[in-house]
């Protein structure tokens, strides 16, 4: 049985790979936190990945064949005011994790984000030019490029506006909008900012085909269906039966947010179907299957 490790495992896409790796692997998990948040009773480490020391004392130690790294420092725009912390996982940590799996012949698979490119063009393929605009998307192109020229065996999976449900997660643009319509409040969305939906059990089903078939090298695995965060929002309000009168339609220079955006980051997945005959769940059928799990979880 092959032993993997997944880093990052106390996330939202950490979550959703572990619980699908641990029946068939031997699985460990590890996040910066004291403790594990899922209760799958396979081994639990505590790690930093910006400890360059204990990555390879931990890695050394699990002697994994594959690690999975879903952790990363993830909120864009905090980042703007703490680039130091967020490079130093997005990028130093990563590279720390390349090396330390290269040390050990072990599989990296790390996940990367379509906020890599400058959303000028759209309908990003593997090989356009990466141009971030922010820290965050700075930090997670210079991770590529750390675990590119540490040159072990790895695989780059880039995705873009990943949603779902877990223990303790942090917000994503979903949950938002249902917590917010739930409540009656009026919810203002940009309609200019345009990606893929990926849902996490989607994300990590396809790592775990990817894994298993051997890929290596960088692909793009995200939702088919590139959408505006607007056209997203009516389709979630849909999906769970909730008034979309509420939703306003702004422009993203409206929002003040504190990072750039790239405008239309969608992404090209057709290496991955041409590749693996992979393709994600489109956006309606995705988000049906994230309103059952919802309704999973509100249930307790
Ligand atoms: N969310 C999106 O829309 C999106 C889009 C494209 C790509 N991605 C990428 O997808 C991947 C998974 O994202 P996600 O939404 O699942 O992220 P998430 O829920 O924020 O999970 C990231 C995990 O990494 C942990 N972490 C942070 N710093 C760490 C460190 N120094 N050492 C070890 N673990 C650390 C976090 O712990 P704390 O919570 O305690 O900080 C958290 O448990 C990331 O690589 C992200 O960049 C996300």
């Amino acid at each position: 049985m092959k032993r993997v490790l997944i880093v990052g495992a106390n996330g939202l896409l950490g979550q959703r790979v572990a619980r699908l790796f641990v029946d068939e692997y031997d699985l460990y998990c590890a996040s910066v936190e004291p403790e594990s948040y899922l209760d799958l009773h396979v081994p639990y480490l505590q790690l930093d990945i910006t400890d360059r020391q204990a990555v390879f004392e931990k890695i050394r130690s699990v002697r994994p064949d594959v690690v999975i790294n879903a952790s990363a420092y993830t909120q864009v725009d905090r980042a703007e005011e703490e680039p130091d912390l967020c490079f130093a996982v997005n990028a130093e940590g990563v590279g720390y994790l390349a090396q330390a799996c290269k040390a050990g012949g072990a599989l990296l698979v790390h996940v990367s984000t379509d906020y890599v490119f400058d959303g000028k063009k759209g309908n990003y393929r593997e090989e356009d030019n990466p141009n971030p605009l922010g820290v965050y998307a700075r930090s997670k192109w210079l991770g590529e490029q750390r675990v590119k020229e540490v040159g072990g065996e790895f695989l780059i999976a880039r995705t873009a506006v990943l949603y779902g449900m877990g223990v303790r997660i942090g917000p994503n643009f979903p949950l938002w909008v249902v917590h917010s319509l739930r409540n009656g409040q009026t919810i203002r969305v940009v309609d200019d900012q345009i990606g893929n939906p990926t849902f996490a059990d989607d994300l990590a089903a396809a790592l775990k085909t990817l894994v298993e078939r051997g890929a290596r090298g960088l692909y793009h695995v995200a939702g088919p269906e590139p959408i505006s965060r607007y056209d997203f929002a009516m389709e979630i309000a849909h999906t769970f039966g909730l008034n979309d009168t509420k939703i306003q339609r702004i422009k993203t220079e409206e929002l003040q947010q504190k990072a750039p955006r790239p405008l239309d980051a969608s992404l090209d997945v057709s290496k991955l179907w041409r590749d693996y005959g992979l393709r994600l769940r489109g956006v309606k059928e995705q988000l049906r299957a994230f309103r059952t799990l919802y309704e999973q979880f509100q249930a307790g």
